[in-house]
């Protein structure tokens, strides 16, 4: 039998809320039921629960993510109190990029270096056409973001695609190329049926194998290597600054390798991004006053019972109804 993963990555959902509706996140018209702002969790209460419950369960690595968590009133504090725990061996965010430009430099102060960005067009037509919104595009602002990211020095600097068949995926080369002279990290995330059924019922998805096959037409392609805690498969264009990475949640499923836990910006706590009912509610336990041990024994219960959720959720595969969407979850 195989060792079980270390269950020790946790993602942490700052806010539910975005400045963006990306189609395949947040569709037109979805019935989005946001957590009251006094059910957020507060900064003290984050940050009693990774050293008090998360970190002494054996947590050390967390990524930061929304929603939209630039969004968050209070981000950069927030993120040098948990860069300086002294057992985070590990703190990344992902971001839009729309409010980058001038947070780059002071989330880098505060002691965070790695970064994911959502880019899913070169073109800033397509780009707003997939955000939503009206007026000008914002793919400048986030491009703007980007390389203020990469001017401070956050390394790796990854930029995440989901490919969706005519919109975006004829851009795939393009995308791909960013990697050539720049040590960026490009990866393709098959769209997945989250909360857009309607999109993902007439457009359908593309398999990273398809996309790996157009690189490697172009270019070629060998195995890479990246830092991070995701289930991408990564590979590099010979001679490329950067690598390619795809995430193939719908063509393979890799729950039996997933090592993370996500809590949301409202305290609940779920094992699996698709599990809704195995999750608990640290919220109402640390505002009910239940003791932080107490807290601990309760995730550690949870902890332990992931490799069987994973399991289940192999077994049954991504489909089914969510209540939540991505942004709401923390993509
Ligand atoms: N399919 C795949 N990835 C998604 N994300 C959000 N919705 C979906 C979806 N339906 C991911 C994107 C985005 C991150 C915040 O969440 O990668 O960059
Ligand atoms: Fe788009 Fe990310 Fe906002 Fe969802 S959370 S709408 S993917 S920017």
């Amino acid at each position: 039998m195989t060792a079980p993963n270390r269950i020790d990555y946790l993602r942490v959902s700052l806010i539910d809320r975005c400045n963006f509706q990306c189609v395949y996140c947040m569709p037109e018209g979805a019935d989005l039921q946001y957590a009251l702002r006094e059910h957020w969790l507060t900064h003290d209460e984050i940050l009693q629960l990774l050293s008090e419950v998360f970190i002494p369960l054996g947590f050390t690595r967390f990524r930061l993510t929304g929603g939209e968590p630039l969004l968050r009133p209070g981000i950069v504090e927030l993120v040098e109190a948990i860069a300086h725990l002294p057992q985070t061996q590990d703190l990344a965010i992902t971001t839009n990029g729309f409010l980058l430009e001038k947070l780059a430099q002071p989330l880098y102060d505060a002691g965070l270096r790695r970064i994911n960005i959502s880019l899913d067009s070169l073109n800033a037509e397509t780009f707003q056409k997939i955000i939503g919104g009206k007026g000008k595009s914002r793919w400048q602002d986030v491009w703007q973001g980007i390389q203020a990211a990469h001017r401070v020095g956050f390394s790796p600097l990854k930029l995440n695609v989901v490919v969706i068949p005519g919109i975006n995926d004829n851009e795939v080369l393009d995308l791909a190329a960013l990697t050539l002279n720049q040590e960026w990290h490009v990866r393709f995330i098959e769209f997945m049926p989250i909360g857009n059924d309607d999109l993902f019922e007439h457009k359908g998805w593309i398999d990273s194998a398809a996309i790996r096959a157009q690189v490697t037409e172009r270019w070629g392609l060998t195995e890479g290597q990246v830092a991070g805690n995701g289930p991408a498969d990564v590979f590099q264009i010979p001679g490329a600054k950067g690598t390619l990475g795809f995430i193939s949640q719908m063509s393979e499923c890799f729950c039996d390798r997933c090592n993370r836990m996500r809590l949301s910006a409202d305290g609940l706590l779920r094992p699996c991004l698709l599990n809704e009912s195995s999750q608990i509610d640290l919220r109402s336990s640390l505002r009910a006053g239940v003791s932080l041990s107490k807290i601990r024994e309760q995730v550690g219960i949870l902890v332990g019972e992931k490799p069987e959720i994973n399991f289940k959720m192999r077994e049954s595969g991504i489909t089914g109804a969510y209540s939540r969407t991505m942004s709401q979850i923390g993509g």
